[in-house]
């Protein structure tokens, strides 16, 4: 089968121009200008006016991660097809190792998860929650496996929290397997004793969770996995980023020319405490860390990407339902399971909020959605580039046509949207995972099953800069 995008512009991390792209099988095979004259294709696809730009890759998902006693409400069969509804054609999910497992125990569990669900291409990170002698040798061969990169946790307490000691270890085995540890920084034993105080005060609404988290919990919390991850000699990548006092620990450790990444999510850039503050209904919209305040933190951190101090936009999809699982917390904050729905709407809404509103280039945002996740996590330039040999993950975006978000008409399976009624400009109109047309002007073609592992290399961190 050999499909050809004509008369779009293809749009890259590296620049923009007129081309057409022919794919056979799943790979991408011939670029160049009016190719229709000269090769024969099966099916011809218009991108007249349109983009042709890379799949984008979600390397921060959480299906069915259990969570306050219930499990994210999307398995791997609804979570992959909302995200590529929303031109996301490749996820990295995280395998949950817990207390007393082995690796492979979690890691198992996730291809049970997975396999013959998704519908697009997918990968595993590893939620380490028991770090030991035995553990820690194990993670070579995680890694050799195709599996690179560790979360690790200075929250959660009980749950998924690491001391120091813990994490410093697993740093230690990551510079040495050529592994990454990925790290949810805030600290959490503080944490949970100022939420504590706000509970026997009687501050048991949601919005006492966006008090309890202080900023300077996460910025303190993101300088120490710095310093811990410079001393081991290893580099390391912050998970959804939310606050100015946590991106200037990153900054200055890279202006110092420390392996230090980041990530922030669209709930960071375009939600706010304020979302927390509606009585009960604010449940919907907790997450860890919690929504900030707008100001300064939305322009800092846009800035933050448009310097490189952030290199990339990832979701935190881990969405509850309001009915039934939110309402697991009322009376009690810390009950609320945490986490928001987003996989579908992360494309659209940096292309709103940051390309339309004249904040980051296209080339940029292509960078941040699909571009730096390949290259950081070992699947470029095989995914993540708009390139002869690469796969087939191809997006024909229209970044003029305008769209209502609602849970009415979203794809993921949860009975709320974070961003219901804002209207957003710029949509996915054809999606193609590894050469199969999954999504067509808003008509779902995909197969449930056809996604498959990927098993992703070592990655060239200096190729990330
Ligand atoms: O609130 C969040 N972020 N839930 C998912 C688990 C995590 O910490 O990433
Ligand atoms: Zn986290
Ligand atoms: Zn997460």
């Amino acid at each position: 089968m050999r499909t050809l995008f004509a008369n779009g512009t293809v749009v890259t991390a590296d620049g923009s121009y007129r081309a057409d792209v022919l794919v056979e099988g799943e790979t991408i095979v011939q670029i160049g200008v009016d190719l229709g004259a000269s090769v024969r294709a099966d099916e011809v696809i218009d991108a007249s006016g349109k983009y042709v730009m890379p799949g984008a890759i979600d390397v921060h998902t959480h299906m069915k991660l259990p969570f306050g006693g219930t499990f994210a409400k999307d398995d791997f069969d609804t979570g992959t097809r909302a995200a590529a509804f929303g031109g996301t054609t490749t996820i990295v999910d995280f395998a949950v190792q817990s207390k007393g497992e082995t690796l492979h125990q979690g890691i198992d569990k996730w291809f049970a998860l997975a396999e013959g669900m998704a519908n697009v291409d997918y990968g595993f990170h590893m939620i380490m929650s028991d770090v030991n002698d035995a553990t820690l040798a194990e993670m070579d061969q995680v890694v050799a496996e195709g599996i690179p990169d560790f979360k690790l946790f200075t929250a959660y307490p009980g749950v998924f929290y690491s001391p120091d000691d813990h994490i410093f270890r697993a740093m230690q085995q990551t510079a040495k397997n050529g592994g990454l540890i990925m790290m949810h920084a805030e600290n959490g034993p503080a944490i949970d004793a100022v939420a504590a105080q706000l509970v026997a005060d009687g501050k048991t609404d949601p919005y006492y969770h966006g008090i309890a988290r202080y900023p300077v919990f996460e910025g303190e919390a993101t300088s120490r996995v710095i310093k811990l991850a410079e001393a081991a000699g290893a580099p390391v990548y912050i998970v959804h980023l939310s606050v100015i006092d946590a991106l200037r620990a990153v900054r200055e450790a890279r202006d110092r020319g420390v392996q230090a990444f980041a990530e922030t999510c669209p709930q960071y850039l375009f939600l706010s405490l304020d979302d927390l503050g509606d009585g009960f209904n604010g449940s919907k919209f907790v997450c860890s860390p919690p929504l900030r305040e707008k100001n300064p933190n939305w322009a800092e951190l846009m800035t933050g990407l448009r310097r490189n101090d952030l290199q990339v936009v990832s979701t935190d999809h881990c969405p509850f339902d309001f009915h039934g699982q939110k309402e697991l917390g009322r009376g009690d904050f810390r009950k609320i399971p945490n986490g928001l729905p987003g996989v579908e709407d992360r494309v659209d809404l940096l292309h709103d909020g940051g390309v339309v509103a004249g904040k980051l280039t296209r080339e940029r945002w292509v960078e941040v959605v699909s571009t730096t996740p390949a290259k950081m996590f070992g699947m470029y330039p095989k995914k993540g580039a708009i390139a002869v040999g690469a796969d087939a993950d191809i997006v024909v975006y229209d970044p003029n046509r305008k769209h209502v978000i609602s849970a009415k008409t979203h794809h993921m399976d949860v009975d709320y949207s974070c961003y219901e009624g804002r209207s957003v400009q710029g949509g996915s109109d054809v999606v193609m995972s590894r050469g199969m047309v999954v999504v067509q002007d808003g008509e779902w073609k995909g197969k449930k099953g056809y996604g498959k592992f990927v098993k992703r290399a070592v990655a060239d961190y200096s190729r990330v800069v």
